[in-house]
């Protein structure tokens, strides 16, 4: 099999690319490990940024987002029982995010690339990466994970296949440099089938530890508690899950959270990481991949499509004119950015959440910080440009 650029993983990111180069007519193929029915199916990310909106819009994959996602002009971040809310609007000139949950612009995608007889392989097995270092690189994988080997010959290879997959190992280790964090917290996150208990999206920084509250639809909503990472969901009945949420959303007014069936639960741990450079020879990473940052700032998501946007800019330059300027540059293109995120969610991350080795000096200066970011104008504007995304480049 033979084509422009082989693309590994139909993530956001994969399966953004694909789009983005088929309206540029750049042929692709995507390969991914996990089947159709799986990936539709896992419950992930549910902020879009602006600029992700817009790119969906501009591209022709808005419609249904536009008509189910949520538009909030705001978020609450909560503490000391208050609400303080951080109207975004206003403090960046009219921009907003969108909830609008994570495999719904998969299934977007997936049936704007079907519709475009777009190649996407699902469920294969054994991949890995050949020549990358020639200008003739190869992909080999089991079709059906069992199959027969099979080789795709590209120009390039995108690697979209996440945190675990086999793209960011086959740069050499004496090339690459890992920038690493690990938290000693997890998020434990539910849905449950109640109405919206507020407006907005509620952040909550609590001496129980941190809340989130969101949305997917006027009859679903997604919560989130912070937990011990290697606890186990089993120790968590949802009558101990309300508790926690009533506790530490709790406000000193007649604020009521609603309480609904518990239809999904899970425990994710959190980790900051950053691969410089994110490209080696003929392979380009992008999304998670390249790097990781934990969800508090809701820009994973929006990371990996403005890697893409990027990738698919460069790789227009180069089939339209035989330029690798944008190419050669699209690893620190990225990384500016990546790092700009990396350096807010880890913010977001330390203002929120309960330290457990925190001197109460320090648990001190965390409200502090809360208490500036809400009242301050320019804390706030800061906050809240980096929340509804930073420009692209
Ligand atoms: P992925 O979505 O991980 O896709 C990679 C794909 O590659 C997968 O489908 C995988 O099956 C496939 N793959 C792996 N190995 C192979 C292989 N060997 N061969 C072929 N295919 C392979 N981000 C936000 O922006 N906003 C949020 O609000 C937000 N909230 C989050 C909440 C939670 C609970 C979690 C877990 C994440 C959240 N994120 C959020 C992060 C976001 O989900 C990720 O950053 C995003 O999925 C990255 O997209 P990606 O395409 O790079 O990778
Ligand atoms: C959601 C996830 C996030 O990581 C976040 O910061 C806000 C909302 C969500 O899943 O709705």
């Amino acid at each position: 099999m033979r084509t422009q650029v082989g693309i590994i993983g139909a993530g956001p990111a994969g399966l953004m690319l694909s789009h983005l180069l088929h309206l540029q007519g750049i042929e692709s193929v995507i390969i991914e490990s996990r089947s159709r029915e799986e990936i539709e199916g896992t419950i992930r990310a549910g902020v879009l940024e602006q600029g992700t909106v817009d790119l969906m819009n501009a591209t022709g994959i808005g419609e249904r987002m536009m008509r189910e996602g949520h538009f909030h002009r705001g978020i609450e971040l909560r503490f000391n029982r208050k609400g303080h809310r951080i109207n975004m609007h206003e403090l960046t000139g009219g921009k907003n995010v969108t909830v609008y949950a994570q495999h719904e612009v998969i299934k977007d995608l997936i049936a704007a690339r079907l519709q475009a007889r777009g190649e996407i392989l699902f469920n294969v097995g054994d991949v890995s990466l050949h020549d990358l270092d020639s200008s003739a690189p190869k992909i080999r994988f089991r079709k059906d994970k069992n199959g027969e080997l099979q080789e795709i010959h590209c120009d390039f290879i995108a690697g979209c296949d996440g945190f675990h997959g086999p793209c960011r190992p086959a740069i050499p280790k004496t090339v690459r440099t890992e920038y690493q964090k690990i938290y000693p917290f997890g998020w434990l996150g539910i849905l449950t089938e109640a109405p919206p208990s507020a407006p907005e999206l509620v952040y909550a920084n609590h001496e129980r530890g941190f809340a989130l509250l969101s949305t997917r639809s006027p009859e679903i909503q997604r919560l989130y508690i912070q937990v011990d990472p290697a606890d186990d969901i089993a120790n968590w009945s949802d009558d101990r899950i309300w508790t926690e949420l009533h506790a530490r959303l709790a406000t000193e007014d007649d604020w009521k959270l609603i309480e609904g069936p518990i239809i999904q639960k899970g425990i994710i741990a959190m980790r900051s990481f950053v691969c410089d450079p994110m490209q080696y020879g003929r392979l380009f990473l992008a999304g998670d991949a390249a790097h990781i940052v934990p969800p508090t700032g809701a820009k994973g998501l929006n990371l990996a499509v403005a890697d893409v946007q990027i990738l698919a800019r460069a790789l227009d330059s180069f089939y339209t004119s035989g330029k690798t300027e944008l190419l050669e540059r699209y690893s620190a293109t990225c990384l500016r950015r990546v790092w700009k995120a990396e350096r807010f969610s880890w913010y977001m991350t330390s203002m929120l959440h309960r330290h457990h080795d925190h001197t109460p000096f320090e648990h001190r200066i965390q409200l502090a910080e809360l208490d500036y970011v809400t009242s301050s104008q320019a804390a706030s504007t800061s906050l809240a440009e980096n929340y509804v995304g930073l420009p692209m480049e």
